[in-house]
């Protein structure tokens, strides 16, 4: 495998509403993003990703963006930009910019101008249908936020299609002109030093609404591979895709070299094993036996072909500690075990803010502490369609994008330090025991159980290139792995339960003599025999040979 300089890098990722407010008004913003890149840099991560900045009258936080090449002014200014890149840069870390081009907002000047007559030079942006007969949507397809994608526009007559909110109308990636202008505005940012993409919901882009098909359309792949050559196929960038329909098959077609398109993308089959059919706002308990046979199949079938990206959590999904851990008792032991289980694999992995801290979930009691679009659109859709209240409160706390969204807590100081004044969304009350300082003053803390993970990533390239088997297989609690590369043996083995569970690792070879690598307990001098694990307990060790 040729080596790319982003298979040891460790990205973290921002969700800058909500990281560090340097001005006062509530939201965070660049300047405060610039303030603590000297955390980040102590933190050891390379990269980092910004969720959307640019100009946006914040529908969806900026999902729903109205120009590509400003920023919004709550974020701060395009020379904000730049001192952020220059500041980040000088600290070799790279910043990788969220491209949203499966829509844009409906203030956009291209949307403006398309909606204002259908002989506007920019009507083809869009994806534009009559009506049916008797007035109805051309066809039945839903939006992920909730109701239909179809919206009427009683001026020019027609329904424009969206798979998001009404306000993110889809651009129509089979018009050249829109190929073009994305193109473009990619290159202007490549021009400004950014170390690469994230690309939003991109596997919808080759859809065909026609025949009915939005993800994993006929065009996706042929469209990546356009962009490619037209944009950062020979600037060695970093590009990740967010694919929810990707299975292994298809991530080899982004990810594989050979092909040109994408460095790797972000596959989902791990996280929706907690949602019922698929539905997020039905939560079901994890089955771990189902969890490991997910993780294991991703690093097996991407060993030669294609690379992986590693996550547990993001600014859509609940906090990690809180779905795969215990944000009660044992909360700092199995935020340590999720980062242990994670670091060690094969791909690149992704830290979201504040999982270093081993931030929570938020307990929000009524439904107006909420300010998600995605949660607020369901809570209304499901409730009018019979679910009660509870039922859909208790479903929010699960899994609504807010608990990830709470602002950033970086002291225990009102507001966290996060700002000093009310800020856009609720800070969580643990705040006064959970946070940056008091993770910096702890030496234990797992802030610095992330620190150490980054670092012997960095120095042991089996962690980046070794070879992946599953050891004690069919355990019910316990995931545990082998990596090897060359001469070098790791094992790692991670308890996923609060219960204490016993194991024997005699189907590993070399256990005679352990290299304590990392832990969460008191290494272990021997494990040889019959071992009792403690309550998410989880060590790294490196064998001999
Ligand atoms: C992606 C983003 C999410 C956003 C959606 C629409 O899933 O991660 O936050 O709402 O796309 O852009
Ligand atoms: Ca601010």
């Amino acid at each position: 495998m040729q080596k790319q300089w982003w298979h040891d890098a460790v990205v973290y990722q921002i969700y800058p509403r909500s990281f560090c407010d340097s001005n006062h008004d509530g939201i965070g913003d660049l300047p405060g993003i610039i303030s603590k890149l000297d955390y980040l840099k102590n933190l050891g991560v390379n990269v980092l990703w910004l969720s959307p900045v640019y100009q946006s009258p914040m529908d969806d936080n900026g999902y729903d963006i109205s120009d590509y090449q400003a920023i919004a002014a709550e974020f701060g200014t395009m020379e904000d930009m730049k001192c952020l890149l220059d500041q980040a840069n000088r600290r070799n870390i790279k910043v990788v910019m969220d491209l949203v081009v499966n829509h844009t907002s409906d203030e956009h000047p291209w949307f403006i101008s398309a909606k204002s007559s259908k002989s506007s030079p920019y009507r083809d942006f869009y994806i534009w249908r009559d009506a049916n007969a008797d007035g109805s949507p051309p066809n039945d397809l839903g939006s992920i936020f909730g109701g239909g994608a179809w919206e009427w526009d009683a001026t020019t007559e027609q329904y424009y299609f969206h798979l998001f909110s009404k306000r993110q109308p889809d651009l129509n990636w089979e018009n050249p002109n829109v190929q073009q202008a994305v193109h473009d505005m990619m290159n202007w940012w490549i021009e400004q030093g950014i170390g690469g993409f994230r690309l939003d919901v991109i596997d919808l882009i080759g859809k065909e609404i026609d025949k009915k098909i939005t993800g994993n359309g006929p065009r996706l792949h042929s469209l990546l591979q356009q962009m490619n050559r037209a944009t950062f196929g020979d600037k060695d960038l970093l590009t990740v895709g967010e694919t929810w329909g990707a299975t292994p098959e298809i991530a080899k077609l982004y990810s594989d070299p050979e092909r040109n398109e994408l460095s790797m993308v972000f596959q989902f089959e791990h996280i929706t094993l907690t949602w019922k059919d698929g539905d997020k706002w039905q939560p079901i308990p994890l089955k771990l036996s189902e969890f490991k046979q997910v993780l294991t199949k991703w690093q097996v079938e991407l060993e030669n072909q294609g690379w992986n990206s590693l996550f547990w959590n993001n600014h859509d999904l609940p906090r990690a500690v809180s779905k795969y851990g215990d944000d009660a008792k044992y909360r700092v032991e199995s935020a340590k075990m999720l980062a242990t289980t994670l670091h060690f694999l094969k791909g690149t992995p992704y830290i979201y803010q504040g999982e270093e801290l081993g931030m929570t979930n938020v307990e929000f009691h009524s439904l107006d502490e909420y300010q998600d679009i995605e949660t607020l659109n369901f809570y209304k859709v499901r409730t009018e369609a019979g679910v009660s209240h509870e039922e859909m409160m208790a479903a929010l706390h699960e899994n609504s994008r807010d608990n990830a969204r709470t602002p950033m807590q970086w002291n225990d100081q009102e507001y966290a330090g996060f700002s000093t004044v009310k800020p856009w969304l609720k800070v969580n009350p643990n705040y006064v025991d959970i946070n940056v300082e008091q993770a910096l003053a702890d030496s234990d803390s797992i802030f610095y159980h992330y620190q150490t993970l980054i670092q012997l990533r960095k120095t042991m390239p089996v962690i980046v290139y070794g070879h992946f088997t599953p050891v004690c297989e069919s355990h019910e609690a316990v995931f545990a792995y082998l990596r090897e590369h060359e001469d070098d043996r790791i094992l790692v083995v991670n308890n996923f339960s609060k219960e204490p569970q016993t194991l024997s690792l005699s189907e590993v070879a070399g256990l005679g003599s352990v290299e304590h690598l990392i832990g969460n307990y008191p290494p272990r001098d021997n494990l040889n025999g019959e071992l009792t694990l403690l309550p998410f307990e989880s060590f790294a060790v490196k064998l001999q040979r």
